[in-house]
C-alpha cells in the first residue's frame, strides 16, 4: 500500500522516546525503528541489560524487539537520513532564564533536533512532534526545517502526535491507549501524512481510538489534558485542607463525588502534591501561551492549579513541624519515598524535594528510603538550585549542609530506626506491608507518622502507639 512506512527514527531516548518506540517496534515487526540520542551513556544503557529507566514491563518489550527491528544509536546522520518518519521526543523543560523564564517552554532542544533533520535530509520526511510543545510550535519548526534544508526537492510534513502515557504504567498505556491523537495540516499532503502515521498505529490500536484533528487542536489538547488532570488533584487537595478544618474525611468526599458518572472516580486521590516532569511545566507553558495572546484571565485561572500545589507541599511541611511541637531541629525524620509516584525511579519535580527542603530549612535531619531512586540522585535533587526566578522555595543552605543532614538509607527499617517521625511521600505498595510495630520499637517517642499519600492503615498505626497525621482526615 502507499501507506507503507519502512523506517522510523526517533530523536530523544528518554522516558517517552524509549518506551513508545519499543512498543511500535514490537507491534510492527516489519518497520525498522531506531532511537537516537546525543547522550552516549543513555544509548549505551538502552543497549545493555540494565535499561536507563525503570518501567514495569519495559524490559520484556525491549528485549523482545532489540536487535530484530529495534535499535538504539548515536549515529543521527545515517539514521535520520534513511528514515521516512521521524519522531521528535526531546525534552521541552521550562525556560530557566530570559524572556518567559519560569513559564515558557524551552524549545532549544527541539530546534536543535529540527536543524539536525534539515541538515541530513536527502529525501522527504514526515516529522512527528511527540514532545509536549506550546500550541503553534509546528509553524516555527516548519520554518526551521524548510529554510535550513539544502535540497529544494525535500519536503517536510509536520504532524502532532502527543504522548499521553503516564510513568509507572507506560507499557500498558502504550499497548492499550485510551486514544492516539494525530494532528496534521488540512491539505492533501497533510492528509496523506496523517494516513501514513495512522497506518503505523493501526497495527495494534483499534480504528475508533485513533483520532485525527488539525495540528493546533492536537498540540493544545495535550496541554489541556495535563492541565485538567492536574486541576483535579489541586481541587481535591484544596478540599483536603478544608476537611482537616471541619472533620470531614477527604477519602469519603472523593469516593462520594467520584460515583457521579460526570465526575468519575479516577485522579481524585489527595496527596502531598503532584510531581513529575510535566504537570507543572505544561500548565506554566499553557499560562504563558495564554498571556502571549492577551488572555490574562485565562492564564491566571490555570496558574492557581500550580499555586495550590505549592501550597499543599508547604502545608504538609508546616503540619509536620507544628505536629512535632513546633521544632524539628536536630530531629531525624524518616522519608519513605522520594520518586514523584510509585513504580518509577523518576524524581523530576517530586514533592519530596520541596518537603525535604522545608524540613531541612527548619534544622531536621532527613533519612531517605526509596526502592528505586539512587542516593546520588537524591543529593543532586536536594542541592540543585531550585529556580532562577521568583517562586518561593525558602532554601538557602549550602550543598555541604545537605550532605551532612541527609542520609540515603537502603532499607525502611534502618531508615525508621532512631527517627522521631516517618513521612510517607510516595505511594509505593511495599510501604503498606511493612512491620510498623517493629519500627515503632526502634523510634524516638512520641513516634509520628505523617501519611502524605493516605496509603497506610491509620487505625492500626494508632493502636501500635504512633501519633498519626493523614491528609484530609480527622486527627
Ligand atoms: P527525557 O529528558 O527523558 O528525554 C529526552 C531525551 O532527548 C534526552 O535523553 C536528551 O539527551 C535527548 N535530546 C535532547 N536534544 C537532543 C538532540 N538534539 N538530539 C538527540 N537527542 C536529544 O524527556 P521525556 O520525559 O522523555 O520527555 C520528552 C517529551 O515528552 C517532553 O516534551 C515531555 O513533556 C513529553 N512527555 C513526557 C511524558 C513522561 O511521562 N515523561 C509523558 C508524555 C509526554
Ligand atoms: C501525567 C499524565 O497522567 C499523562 O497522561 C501524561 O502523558 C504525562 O503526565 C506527561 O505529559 O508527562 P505522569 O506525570 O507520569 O503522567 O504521572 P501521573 O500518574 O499523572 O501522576 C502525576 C502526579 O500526580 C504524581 O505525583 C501523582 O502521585 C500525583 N497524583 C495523581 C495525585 O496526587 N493524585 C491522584 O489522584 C493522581
Amino acid at each position: 500500500s502507499t501507506n507503507t512506512v519502512k523506517k522510523i527514527a526517533c530523536i530523544g531516548a528518554g522516558y517517552v522516546g524509549g518506551p513508545s518506540m519499543a512498543v511500535i517496534a514490537l507491534q510492527c515487526p516489519n518497520i525498522e525503528v531506531v532511537v537516537l540520542d546525543i547522550n552516549e551513556e543513555r544509548i549505551k544503557a538502552w543497549n545493555s541489560d540494565k535499561l536507563p529507566i525503570y518501567e514495569p514491563g519495559l524490559e520484556e518489550v525491549v528485549f523482545a524487539a532489540r536487535g530484530r527491528n529495534l535499535f538504539f544509536s548515536t549515529d543521527t546522520t545515517k539514521h535520520l537520513g534513511e528514515a521516512d518518519v521521524i519522531f521528535v521526543s526531546v525534552n521541552t523543560p521550562t525556560k530557566m532564564s530570559g524572556i518567559g523564564a519560569g513559564r515558557a517552554a524551552d524549545l532549544t532542544y527541539w530546534e536543535g533536533a529540527a536543524r539536525m533533520i534539515a541538515a541530513v535530509s536527502k529525501s522527504s520526511k514526515i516529522v512527528v512532534e511527540k514532545s509536549t510543545v506550546p500550541v503553534k510550535t509546528a509553524e516555527a519548526i516548519a520554518k526551521v526545517l524548510t529554510r535550513n534544508c539544502v535540497d529544494p526537492n525535500v519536503k517536510f510534513e509536520i504532524l502532532s502526535n502527543p504522548e499521553f502515557l503516564a510513568e509507572g504504567t507506560a507499557i500498558s498505556d502504550l499497548t492499550k491507549p485510551d486514544r492516539v491523537l494525530i494532528g496534521g495540516q488540512e491539505t492533501p499532503t497533510g492528509r496523506a501524512a496523517l494516513e501514513k502515521l495512522k497506518w503505523v498505529y493501526a497495527h495494534w490500536v483499534p480504528d475508533n481510538r485513533i483520532l485525527m484533528t488539525n495540528l493546533w487542536s492536537a498540540e493544545l489538547a495535550k496541554l489541556t489534558a495535563n492541565a485538567m488532570l492536574a486541576q483535579r488533584i489541586s481541587s481535591v487537595n484544596a478540599i483536603s485542607a478544608l476537611c482537616e478544618a471541619t472533620g470531614a474525611d477527604v477519602s469519603q468526599v472523593s469516593y462520594a463525588i467520584g460515583m457521579d458518572s460526570r465526575i468519575g472516580p479516577k485522579f481524585l486521590q489527595a496527596s502531598v502534591g503532584f510531581g513529575g516532569s510535566c504537570f507543572q511545566k505544561d500548565i506554566l507553558n499553557l499560562c504563558y501561551v495564554c498571556e502571549s495572546v492577551g488572555l490574562k484571565e485565562v492564564s491566571d485561572y490555570w496558574y492557581t492549579v500550580v499555586a495550590m500545589n505549592d501550597y499543599q507541599k508547604q502545608r504538609f511541611v508546616e503540619r509536620v513541624i507544628s505536629g512535632m511541637f513546633n521544632t524539628v531541629a536536630g530531629k531525624r525524620i524518616a522519608i519513605f519515598g522520594f520518586a514523584f509516584k510509585k513504580d518509577t525511579g523518576d524524581t523530576r519535580e517530586t514533592p519530596a524535594i520541596d518537603v525535604c527542603r522545608g524540613l531541612l530549612a527548619d534544622g531536621a535531619k532527613c533519612a531517605v528510603y526509596d526502592p528505586q531512586v539512587a542516593p546520588i540522585q537524591m543529593f543532586r535533587d536536594l542541592s540543585a538550585p531550585k529556580y532562577a526566578w521568583d517562586r518561593p522555595h525558602g532554601w538557602t543552605k549550602s550543598e555541604n549542609h545537605i550532605m551532612e543532614s541527609v542520609q540515603a538509607v537502603s532499607d525502611p527499617y534502618s531508615c525508621a530506626a532512631g527517627s522521631h517521625a516517618i513521612c510517607v511521600l510516595t505511594e509505593w505498595d511495599e510501604f503498606k506491608g511493612l512491620d510498623y510495630a517493629k519500627m515503632y520499637d526502634s523510634m524516638v517517642k512520641p513516634a509520628f507518622v505523617f501519611d502524605g499519600r493516605n496509603i497506610l492503615d491509620h487505625d492500626a498505626l494508632r493502636k501500635i502507639g504512633f501519633v498519626v497525621y493523614a491528609l484530609g482526615k480527622p486527627l
